[in-house]
């Protein structure tokens, strides 16, 4: 098929398919019974409904087996509560995987003990918090007949995944430069800083927790690996010194505040949230909006004031990567912005795609359009509507699950922990080199023999 007939497929909205030819029955154990933990189990694709079965659940905290229990009444897994009761679930339960979504910080130490136990994991993205904990956890999995997939559900997007194959078909030539700009609103953006994800010992920041989604397609698009970084950080949305922040005080909960009247942060949440095409129809346990689920966690409470003195994340950078091919990438990302868009640009030596800068006639942004620009043509850009997977995060959720799950072995989209490695690296280097003012920092410092 010639380079304009595999368009012209893209214009009538046809995108790769993934298959699976998983027929037997997997029995997984969840650990870390987390809101994302529940929302992937609400997330199979048909083709997984009779195949994923949730044997066990470990957690530190049982209120989070009750938060399992309301969605799914007629569960049969058995619960193992405290950190010392992982190793008999694994002797017990006999897990073909575990699905391991706690909080980023403690991702390594589960994965650790289940690839001694020859148990494949998937590992919730960041992979880890940092790139220690990385050379660990690569090191444990050379030492294991197990595997580790880390749960990079963007790669699955349609959008995304064709991105990836227009790269690979040289479409425009090679690729010399990158403009990757990150906007989050100001809802999901303020979020992070609700949540643990608001400190570095926990998500290892957000360059990390959230950006790192991003960094790992670049290096997936791109092939190549990444070289160095320079970076700039700040916080300037959140935190005391926050613009928006009614008054300087500590401890404050958005449930109970009595300023929320005051802060425009929470207005436009509960303005917006009435249109969140998130939301679900859970009643209980609330998918989309989280910081409300107070009642299903023990000593935490997801709605903690983004005005807080004691976040210690950025919520703003700008950095510049090398990746060892010679692509250079110009890399920013904003917590707080009007709208909710990934803006990205490849330059290359035969064109330019686009991915986040296409808007209708109307006006209206076309989240999944791809916008191509050959060079030396005089036909102009072409627009590439690529039509979305079904199912949350894009469809990214679905299709990811069904690709790990499939012994199929054309695996365009797969993570490996070699892949969540480098996505922690870049992200560390970016706050590193944003604590020592823009400081180049090589990667192969962070990763060592594992670079
Ligand atoms: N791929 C995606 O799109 C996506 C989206 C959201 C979250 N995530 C990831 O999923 C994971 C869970 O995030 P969440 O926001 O749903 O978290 P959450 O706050 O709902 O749950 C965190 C869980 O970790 C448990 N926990 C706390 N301390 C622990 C400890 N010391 N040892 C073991 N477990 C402990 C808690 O009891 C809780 O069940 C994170 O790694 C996050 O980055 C991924």
């Amino acid at each position: 098929m010639s380079l304009s007939d595999h368009i012209k497929c893209y214009y009538v909205g046809m995108t790769t398919t993934l298959t699976t030819d998983a027929t037997q029955t997997k029995r997984i154990a969840l650990i870390g019974v987390s809101h994302r933990a529940i929302k992937i189990c609400n997330s199979l694709p048909e083709s997984l409904t009779d195949i994923w079965d949730v044997c066990a659940l470990w957690d530190i905290d049982p209120k989070r087996f009750a938060a399992f229990e309301t969605e799914f009444p007629d569960h049969q897994a058995k619960t193992y509560a405290g950190l010392d009761t992982l190793e008999q679930l694994l002797r017990d339960e006999k897990p073909d995987m575990a699905f391991i979504a706690t909080r980023d910080c403690h991702h390594a130490a589960p994965a650790i003990t289940c690839l001694e136990h020859n148990v494949d994991v998937i590992l919730e993205k960041p992979m880890v918090t940092d790139t220690g904990q990385a050379q660990a956890l690569l090191d444990a999995e050379s030492k294991s007949q197990a595997r580790i997939h880390v749960a990079f559900n963007y790669r699955y997007q349609a959008k995304n995944t064709v991105m990836k194959q227009m790269l690979d078909e040289g479409i425009i030539g090679r690729v010399t430069t990158v403009e990757m700009n990150l906007y989050l609103n100001e809802v999901h953006g303020s979020s992070f800083f609700q949540r643990w994800n608001r400190y570095r010992s926990q998500s290892g920041g957000l360059c990390i927790h959230k950006c790192g989604h991003y960094l790992d397609l670049l290096g997936w698009w791109l092939n190549q690996k990444p070289v160095e970084v320079f970076s700039y950080g700040g916080l300037d949305y959140y935190g005391p010194e926050g613009e928006m922040n009614p008054s300087k005080k500590n401890g404050r909960h958005c449930s109970t505040c009595e300023e929320s009247n005051k802060c425009a942060y929470h207005l436009t949440r509960s303005r917006k949230d009435s249109v969140d095409n998130h939301s679900s129809s859970l009643t209980n346990v609330n998918q989309a909006k989280r910081h409300l689920n107070i009642a299903w966690y023990s000593d935490y409470q997801p709605d903690a004031c983004i005005f807080d003195d004691d976040i210690d994340v950025e919520d703003t950078y700008s950095a510049v990567i090398l990746y060892d091919g010679g692509t250079m990438v110009n890399f920013s990302a904003n917590f707080s912005s009007p709208f909710e868009q990934p803006r990205i640009s490849f330059n290359g030596t035969r064109g330019r795609l686009e991915q986040g800068y296409h808007f209708s006639p109307e006006q209206t942004y076309t989240g999944n359009s791809l916008v191509h620009y050959p060079l030396f043509e005089k036909d102009g850009a072409r627009v590439i509507p690529v039509k979305a997977r079904p199912g949350s995060h894009g469809g990214g959720d679905p299709s990811m699950l069904e690709d790990i799950c499939s012994d199929d072995e054309t695996h365009l989209c797969r993570a490996s922990a070699r892949d969540g490695a480098y996505a922690v690296a870049i992200g560390e280097a970016l706050w590193r080199s944003a604590q020592n003012n823009g400081e180049k920092i090589l990667i192969a410092d962070l990763l060592g023999e594992w670079y």
